[in-house]
């Protein structure tokens, strides 16, 4: 996709970034002027455009991209819903870093900074910062649902602490698909795609094969061999770079993928592992 650069005819006059002095009546006067660059376009390509706005005290980068449509820019294409780091729509990349545009304060930049939004690259555009994220429903679907147990009745589920608080690190996920977006395997290899499931989606394995009622295994599904051989477990190489751009805090690499390919490992390599599962499986 091509990413050339053009000037916005509806920019206002350049001027300092910090404070301008020159504030509408009745705007605080914190009030500044940012200098923007967003990326504009479709299928077909596009380019970043210029655009100097108004940015008040404790907005964040949403807020100043809904001012541009307000204002400048009235067809500019951006997906957001609850503008409070929740829903998980409004991921966007921030001077190349991917991160929620409604949980991005602008105080965390230099006020003479130029601040560059592009969409997530690891995904087609649709339409300026919109991306089409269908690579991550469809690695959703395939993912074999929770097995549950046979003889025990939903709500007769007993679980250690320390297992449901492992599920809960991972339930915390917004599906906001920024760990997606960064995963190195994907981001500049479309041709992985097909074979690797990304961040979420292996933790979403891990979690399963960690849950201690979770009866796939009795019922034929092996989750271990599952996450190497069709969610492509191997081709991640425990970067973290996922970890560090979850807007929830969730210890991917750490918590999810490093115990899933020690799971994996041992299931392949230590014939003890193997059979004291089956014993323990047996005995519940
Ligand atoms: S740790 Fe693995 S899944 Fe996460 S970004 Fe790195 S390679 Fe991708
Ligand atoms: S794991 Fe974190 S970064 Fe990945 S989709 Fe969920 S909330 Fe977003
Ligand atoms: S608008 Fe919902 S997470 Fe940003």
């Amino acid at each position: 996709m091509t990413t050339a650069t053009s000037q916005s005819s509806e920019g206002s006059p350049a001027s300092g970034a910090a404070s301008t002095g020159t504030e509408p009546a009745g705007a605080p006067a914190t009030s500044y002027e940012a200098h923007f660059r967003v990326w504009r376009g479709d299928t077909d390509g596009g380019g970043l455009e210029d655009f100097r706005v108004e940015v008040h005290e404790g907005e964040v980068v949403l807020d100043i991209i809904h001012r541009l449509q307000a204002t400048q820019a009235p067809d500019l294409a951006v997906r957001w819903n609850c503008k409070a780091g929740k829903c998980g729509s409004c991921s966007a990349e921030i001077n190349g870093r991917p991160r929620l545009m409604c949980m991005t304060r602008m105080s965390v930049f230099d006020r003479a900074q130029t601040i560059t939004v592009t969409p997530m690259r690891a995904f087609p555009v649709v339409r300026d910062l919109v991306t089409d994220v269908g690579f991550n429903y469809t690695k959703a679907r395939e993912v074999p649902a929770f097995v549950p147990p046979e003889g025990v009745a939903p709500g007769e589920y007993r679980m250690q602490q320390e297992d449901v608080d492992r599920s809960q690190e991972f339930r915390k996920c917004i599906e906001c698909f920024l760990c997606q977006d960064t995963c190195h395997v994907v981001r500049d290899h479309e041709e992985n795609k097909a074979a690797f499931a990304g961040p979420r989606f292996l933790m979403r394995v891990a979690e399963l094969d960690m849950h201690p009622l979770d009866a796939a295994e009795d019922a034929g599904l092996d989750r271990k061999r599952t996450a190497q051989e069709e969610h492509g477990l191997g081709y991640c190489n425990i970067t973290k770079c996922c970890t560090e751009v979850c807007p929830e805090g969730i210890r991917i690499t750490d918590n999810a993928l490093i115990p899933l390919k020690e799971r994996a490992v041992d299931r392949k390599y230590d014939p003890l592992v193997w059979l004291g599962s089956k014993i323990r499986r047996r005995g519940r």
